[in-house]
């Protein structure tokens, strides 16, 4: 059955001889980075969203991996690294972390942390989509190219496998508590667009 494996092949190859790249076949997979992001989602009467990421902790999350509290964390996990280089801690404390590679793609500092694309998702065609846009084409679509961050994106890293995690961490209404709460933990990092009325 190795029918579907020659398949992809060919195509890959037939799409390297046209000299493309692997990312073209999705147009969303290229990650700009939260500096281009910069550019369009500050501005403070749609809800400066680089400000607000940029002081809250996600934007932190590399430097919580040099603390105290990660060593011990890591020790814990049997994690020999420095924390801040271990792939084991890496996954969820920046952006779309290639254990296989041990790096980053081209656009993303790691000292950055967790950034808008760990959650917006690799957003090349939305960037391009939105310049369309601001340059006056009215039939450009920024909104249609991005991911509307939600629940299930937060849960990849907010769950047990974090050496932090604390299953009593958010209290909940019926008076049981849980180690992630959706509308809690959002209205901690909460960043719309006050011009947008829901
Ligand atoms: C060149 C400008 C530009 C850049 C760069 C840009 N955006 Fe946008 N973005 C827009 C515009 C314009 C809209 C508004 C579309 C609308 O209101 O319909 C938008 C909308 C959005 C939305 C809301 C979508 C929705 O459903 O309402 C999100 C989320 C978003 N951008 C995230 C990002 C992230 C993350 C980055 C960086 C990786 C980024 N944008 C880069 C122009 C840009
Ligand atoms: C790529 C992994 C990742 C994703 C995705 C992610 N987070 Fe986090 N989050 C972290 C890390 C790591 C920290 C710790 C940051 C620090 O202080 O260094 C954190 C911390 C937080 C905190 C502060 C701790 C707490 O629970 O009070 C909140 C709130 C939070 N995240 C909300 C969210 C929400 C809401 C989403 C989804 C929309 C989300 N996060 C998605 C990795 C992630
Ligand atoms: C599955 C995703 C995930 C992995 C893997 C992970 N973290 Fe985290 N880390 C988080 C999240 C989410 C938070 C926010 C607090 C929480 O909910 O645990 C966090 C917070 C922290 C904090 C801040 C403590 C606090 O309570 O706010 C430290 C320190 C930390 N992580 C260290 C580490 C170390 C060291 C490793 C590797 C051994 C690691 N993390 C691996 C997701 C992860
Ligand atoms: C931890 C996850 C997370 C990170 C990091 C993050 N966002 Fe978001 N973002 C969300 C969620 C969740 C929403 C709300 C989606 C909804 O309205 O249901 C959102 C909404 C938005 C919106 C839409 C606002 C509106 O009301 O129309 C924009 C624009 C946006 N984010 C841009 C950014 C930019 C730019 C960055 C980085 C500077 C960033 N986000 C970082 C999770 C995140």
């Amino acid at each position: 059955m190795s029918h579907g494996k020659v398949i992809l092949v060919s195509v890959f190859s037939v799409a390297l001889a046209l000299g493309m790249s692997a990312g073209a076949f999705a147009q969303d997979a290229a990650y700009v980075g939260n500096t281009q992001c910069k550019i369009c989602h500050n501005k403070k009467e749609e809800g400066e969203q680089w400000t607000k990421w940029k002081a809250e902790g996600h934007s932190k999350a590399l430097e919580t991996l040099k603390s105290d509290a990660a060593k011990a964390a890591a020790q814990k996990k049997g994690v020999t690294k420095p924390p801040a280089e271990a792939p084991e801690c890496l996954k969820c404390h920046v952006t779309a972390y290639d254990a296989a590679a041990g790096k980053c793609p081209e656009k993303i500092k790691m000292e950055d942390g967790v950034q808008c694309e760990s959650c917006h998702g690799a957003a090349s065609a939305h960037a391009a989509e939105g310049k369309k846009f601001k340059s006056g084409d009215k039939t450009a679509k920024p909104a249609e190219k991005i991911a509307k961050a939600d629940e299930k994106v937060c849960k990849t890293c907010h769950n047990e496998e974090s050496p932090t995690w604390k299953a009593d961490r958010y209290k909940l209404a019926d008076g049981s508590s849980s180690g992630f709460d959706f509308k809690q933990a959002w209205a901690k990092i909460e960043h719309s667009n006050p011009a947008k009325k829901k």
